[in-house]
């Protein structure tokens, strides 16, 4: 019997009703189909974009990042004075990060996570003041570690012991107090990806619960350094509120020991929430995790007759990832047979000009992505798909299952959603493929946030390439 385009499709992916239609949960708020059937987004048409800046092309929504930026201020800064705290938000510049970015950050009152002097230099170029900027890294260097506490940086963060004399030591040279926390491994289990998951036990980031006392003794034993309090981190796009609230559970007990010896002002919990990037994604909102974390922590301190601290957060992911989308253009289509037995039994692989260059998660994490028809709409049946990049390499894919319209053709544009975080900054040159463009656009106006690197940048890095 001949497959239909369902049998092919994992169970999560319904057959759209229609296959132009935009799902709000998904694309970005300005992502728009016009009355010709191109989408718009921020106002400016896709067509238009590519032409101007050249395909594959990421594109953020500014409105959708600051609004989100906003929208999770507000929901730990609300959460948190229910329970007599404040909250302070860190953006986790990893998930993206431009000196645009860093202004939209800046202006809307969150402070920034960085961890790599590359981070720090961009955050600073992008005029954040430093003092709100927290610096992250397993294995931070000792010239990145002079060059926070030159620039002056709120807050470093500590995951091993040796950091603590490497700290003291750059800033009793300078002459200044630093501000650190310590990284705890909880050992909590965050419903995650394997890799995505970073305070199981078998793992490279922080310290264990049971090493904290003794390394907060030598923290405090320096005149140098002013403990702020713990930290943690269980992972990220998390759904599920049960990994914060154990973790919680893990902290607060520390927390009070260590109140003991002196003053804990802040407990940092990370980031981690979790956003739809399929129709089978249905992501919490943020206040939701806000709320459920601080009462918890109001309840844990209540029990252990504490004080409630400062309560840090680094949501990276939840702002940046759904206000972007990449454009690829699309170039070879074939019908590939997928079972030597039956001919019949054949699925629609659609290569388009990026790939695990420019979104390395689907090859990395098994990330889920849904793709778009963007240039134009179509009448077409829908038939299951997948989206390929054009790399050298069978895993190369960044749309495994869709559902796209029959007609898809050679120079269509396709849009993927929710490419704003962990896209751009973890894009590689394989196969030199030169890294595309990034813009952001706002009420029909554009601003380049990354040029295209153009290929003779790309390879003059050879001392051996003469420019043609
Ligand atoms: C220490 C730390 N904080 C915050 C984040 C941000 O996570 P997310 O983007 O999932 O919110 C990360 C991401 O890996 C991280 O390592």
């Amino acid at each position: 019997m001949e497959k239909t385009a369902s049998e092919l499709a994992p169970s999560w992916l319904s057959i759209p009703k229609d296959v132009n239609a935009i799902s709000k949960s998904i694309w970005p708020a300005s992502f728009v189909r016009d009355a010709s059937g191109e989408i718009q987004v921020g106002g400016v048409s896709v067509a238009q974009l590519v032409a101007k800046y050249g395909s594959p092309l990421m594109v953020i929504d500014q409105a959708d990042f600051i609004s989100r930026a906003q929208v999770v201020k507000q929901a730990f800064d609300s959460a948190a004075s229910k329970i007599q705290t404040s909250a302070k938000v860190y953006y986790a510049s990893k998930s993206l990060s431009t000196t645009e970015v860093v202004k939209w950050v800046a202006a809307n009152g969150l402070n920034m996570d960085v961890c790599s002097a590359g981070e720090l230099a961009l955050a600073l170029a992008g005029g954040i003041e430093p003092g709100r900027i927290g610096l992250h890294g397993n294995n931070k260097s000792v010239s990145e570690i002079d060059e926070a506490v030159t620039a002056g940086v709120g807050a470093i963060v500590i995951d091993s012991e040796i950091e603590i004399e490497r700290i003291a030591s750059i800033s009793s040279s300078q002459n200044k107090i630093q501000n650190v926390r310590i990284r705890v491994n909880s050992g909590v289990h965050a419903f995650t990806h394997e890799y995505l998951a970073t305070s199981r036990e078998d793992q490279k980031f922080g310290i264990a619960i049971a090493d904290v006392p003794e390394l907060v003794a030598k923290i405090r034993s320096h005149s140098q350094l002013n403990f702020l309090g713990l930290h943690s981190h269980i992972g990220s796009q998390i759904f599920s509120v049960e990994g914060f609230i154990e973790s919680v559970k893990r902290l607060l007990p520390l927390h009070k020991l260590l109140l003991e010896e002196g003053s804990v002002p802040e407990l940092n919990l990370g980031g981690g929430f979790g956003i739809n990037y399929t129709a089978a994604d249905q992501a919490p909102e943020v206040s939701f995790f806000a709320s459920e974390i601080c009462s918890e922590v109001e309840k844990q301190c209540r029990e252990l007759g504490i004080e409630v601290p400062v309560l840090c957060f680094e949501p990276g992911r939840v702002i940046s990832g759904p206000a972007g989308v990449t454009i690829y253009t699309v170039g070879t289509i074939k019908d590939v047979q997928i079972s030597s037995d039956d001919a019949k039994q054949s699925r629609k692989y659609v290569s388009i000009d990026g790939g695990m260059s420019d979104n390395p998660r689907p090859s990395l994490y098994s990330a889920d992505y849904s793709a778009l028809l963007v240039s134009r709409s179509s009448a077409a049946a829908p038939v299951v798909s997948r989206v390929v990049g054009k790399h050298c390499e069978s895993g190369d894919i960044v749309v495994k299952d869709c559902y796209l319209p029959a007609d898809i053709s050679p120079d269509d544009l396709l849009a993927v959603a929710a490419t704003g975080a962990y896209c751009h900054s973890l894009a590689s040159n394989y196969n030199y493929l030169p890294r595309p463009a990034m813009v952001a656009v706002l009420e029909g106006k554009v601003k380049v946030l990354m040029n295209a690197e153009t290929e003779s940048a790309m390879l003059s890095r050879d001392p051996g390439y003469q420019t043609p």
